[in-house]
């Protein structure tokens, strides 16, 4: 085979590839559409709450024409008075303090997704090695079904207890599918293909935001009869994942390199790419077998204590950090709240255009991400959503002054997702499994996955009480905070594109260094040096 053939032949899908790569994401398709869904359906949800609870409405959402945020047609056979709010004086509520605990019950039920995934993303490592990629993927869907029936059942119980609850096991279940998906994409693709293919999670991401912003416009789900179905349906993903990974084949470097079973993980491979020799990936195994035999197991604690992985270790949680304290949430939690501020007369469907903008670009994404490579796409998307947020900084602050300033923040609020999507979004979904060999990788990711969610709650928790405190200056923080990410980019991110998983984990481990990776890891000489 020429050079050529060989990496056509390399880059060959194979129909089981696509459907075990299919079928994984959609664990991250039931993650977007989770994070997504809670936005549009809020007044609907928090005027049932406080039926619910006997107390009053928020301010905010007593004067709404059509009156469904006042008052909550009842269908609900557990209801105790029909049509209307419970009569505050009956309840003997307390006027001053209702809302507060409205508000908490809502931050709850917003909230308590992400904590569900910060607990669960520590066991990633665990549950994937003890049960194999496939099974364990398998297993916690049974959480995700869990969690919707909850959600999906609320109007017939005590609808709060029950979204909180209900939120809290998705949570559990995403926590853990950010985690198992990656891993297992990560070990079926072949390397040629491994950024196009693991760029597929974040397209499965947007695409769950989309949908679930779509549905929740109050003509289709997100409104008082069927918020529970919309806050449910993922649960049909569930299923769907549920039986398709009965066709998929276990990784087959979990085969080989963790249970030793060789002849399986042969077969394994071939079925996953067709008629190519399945040598090559045999004889990388192998060497990533030694490797993990001579290494060991590594425990979250070794990872931070071996000065091997520190290198690697600060990457994988600045790559996280710089995702999500770019400030994307902010955008994807409040958009509505943002293009208000910023004068835009349909800030719902402007919400919505965010969320195909953002779609369309990490489709571009896929394309881009094995030609221009990650490190390049990383930067560059930091660089330009730094560039947006400066631009939007200054239509928010001179709106006052000149009306037009609004097109100035609702374009760069577009470019700011652009460029996320671009490169920030995506690569960390699949590099911190290219970071590690096989020994420390599950605890690399159970790691970086806590990270992630961990990052992701705080700026959902604390943007709002920011804006509230700077006002239009609300994204000079970001400005700040992506110029520290750009830098460390700059300096310590290195390029994984095309590498074996080998050749990354002795990049960081200063081990067997060509002279093809010196020249292009110059940042990590600086480090060494040090
Ligand atoms: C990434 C982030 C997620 C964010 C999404 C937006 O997947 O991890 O938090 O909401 O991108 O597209």
């Amino acid at each position: 085979m020429d050079g050529k053939s060989k990496i056509q032949a390399e880059k060959h899908l194979t129909g089981t590839l696509v459907l075990s790569v299919f079928t994984a994401v959609l664990g991250f398709f039931q993650y977007g559409y989770s994070l997504g869904v809670i936005n549009a359906p809020q007044k609907v949800i928090e005027a049932h709450y406080s039926r619910v609870l006997g107390i009053a409405p928020l301010d905010r959402h007593a004067t709404n024409a059509s009156g469904e945020d006042g008052t909550v047609p009842s269908t609900e056979p557990w209801a105790g008075t029909q049509g209307t709010l419970a009569p505050l004086a009956d309840t003997g509520e307390d006027l001053t303090t209702s809302p507060h605990i409205l508000t908490m019950y809502w931050s709850l039920s917003v909230s308590m997704f992400a904590i569900g995934g910060m607990i669960s993303s520590f066991t990633v490592g665990w549950i994937g090695d003890r049960l194999g990629r496939v099974k364990a993927m398998l297993v916690v869907n049974v959480l995700s079904i869990a969690g919707n029936l909850l959600m999906g059942l609320a109007k017939f119980g005590p609808s709060h207890i029950l979204i909180i609850a209900g939120r809290a096991v998705t949570g559990l279940y995403c926590g853990l599918s950010s985690g198992l998906v990656p891993m297992y994409v990560s070990e079926v693709s072949p390397t040629a293909l491994r950024g196009a293919l693991g760029t597929l999670h974040q397209l499965a991401i947007v695409t769950g935001i989309l949908i679930s912003q779509v549905l929740g416009l109050d003509f289709l789900l997100g409104n008082a009869e069927l918020w529970p179905l919309l806050l449910s349906l993922s649960g049909v993903a569930a299923l769907l994942q549920f039986f398709l990974l009965l066709l998929c084949p276990e990784s087959p470097r979990y085969l080989y390199i963790k249970l030793g079973k060789v002849e399986e993980a042969k077969k394994n491979l071939k079925r996953l790419r067709g008629n190519c020799d399945p040598m090559k990936e045999i004889a990388e195994m192998e060497k990533e077998k030694q490797e993990a035999a001579s290494e060991k197991k590594v425990s979250i604690r070794q990872l931070f204590t071996s000065s091997k992985y520190k290198q690697a270790v600060i990457v994988a949680l600045m790559v996280q950090i710089s995702q999500q304290f770019s400030g994307i949430n902010a955008i994807f939690y409040y958009s509505t709240n943002i293009f208000e501020r910023a004068g835009v007369d349909q800030p719902v469907y402007a919400t919505i255009g965010v969320g195909v903008v953002n779609t369309v670009f990490t489709v571009i994404s896929v394309f881009l991400v094995e030609k221009a490579g990650r490190r390049f796409l990383f930067l560059a998307g930091l660089t330009g959503m730094l560039l947006s947020a400066v631009a939007m900084t200054v239509g928010l602050v001179l709106l006052s002054q000149f009306a037009w300033m609004s097109y100035v923040s609702m374009v760069a609020i577009f470019l700011f997702v652009v460029f996320f999507e671009v490169g920030p979004g995506p690569i960390p979904w699949f590099i911190v499994a290219e970071l590690f060999s096989q020994g420390p990788r599950p605890a690399a990711i159970a790691v970086a996955g806590f990270c992630n969610w961990a990052c992701n709650f705080i700026v959902g928790m604390c943007f709002q009480y920011i804006a509230d405190l700077c006002g239009p200056y609300v994204f000079v923080i970001f400005v700040a905070l992506l110029l520290v990410f750009v830098l460390f980019a700059y300096f310590k991110v290195p390029e994984t594109k095309g590498k074996s998983f080998e050749e990354i984990a002795a990049v960081f481990r200063r081990k067997k260094l060509t002279a093809k990776t010196m020249t292009e890891l110059v940042d990590l000489r600086g480090s060494e040096e040090a």
